[in-house]
């Protein structure tokens, strides 16, 4: 078994790069019988999809824009903890059919903030569309519409998504082992 080692974690791969491009292919195919004349704006959010929202782009089929958005954490002056903050939307998104595209859901809590953020702006539409769906530790009552992958509740990383920003560049994606 492949592993390699991040920092203090190891890691073995656990989906292998030709069955990630299998899924993210049907996903897009759905996508673009689903949206057909919608002329979808897909939104990218950074860092961690953006391989994924590379590799499904290109098998969208249907007229399409994309564009990327990050949500920046920083320190509420109030009691409210972390405020995520939506950055880099120039797009009029008024009237406009959106995917959202996420490396990974987990409590759903960016989701969503982000759902809020965009909510604000008066889309048409708001379509959800993830790499990753860890079902077990959803917290927020999010319509999870389209979902690649579901995985159990283990850490992983590779293909975009990362361990304190390492491991990104790897096609396969692996997860944490005990030892
Ligand atoms: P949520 O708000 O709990 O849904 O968390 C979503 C964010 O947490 C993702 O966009 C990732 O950045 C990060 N995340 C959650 N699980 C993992 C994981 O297993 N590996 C890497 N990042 C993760
Ligand atoms: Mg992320």
């Amino acid at each position: 078994m492949k592993e390699i080692t991040i920092k203090d974690k190891k890691f073995a791969v656990s989906i292998p790069e030709s069955y990630i491009q299998g899924e993210v292919k049907k996903l897009a195919e759905r996508i673009s019988q689903d949206l057909e004349g919608k002329n979808p704006l897909f939104l990218g959010v950074l860092n961690g999809s953006f391989m994924f929202a590379a590799d499904l782009f290109r098998d969208i089929s249907i007229p399409a824009q994309i564009s990327f958005v990050k949500l920046a954490s920083y320190e509420g002056t109030l009691s409210t903890g972390v405020i995520k903050e939506v950055i880099g939307l120039s797009e009029n998104v008024t009237g406009r059919c959106i995917v959202i595209v996420e490396d990974i859901i987990d409590s759903g809590l960016t989701m969503q903030r982000l759902l809020e953020n965009l909510g604000t702006r008066n889309p048409a539409e708001i379509h959800i569309c993830t790499l990753l769906l860890k079902p077990e530790n959803l917290k927020a009552d999010l319509d999870v519409e389209y979902v690649a992958l579901q995985i159990p509740n283990d850490f992983i990383v590779g293909y975009g998504l990362d361990y304190d920003g390492w491991g990104r560049n790897s096609r396969d994606i692996y997860t944490v082992v005990d030892d």
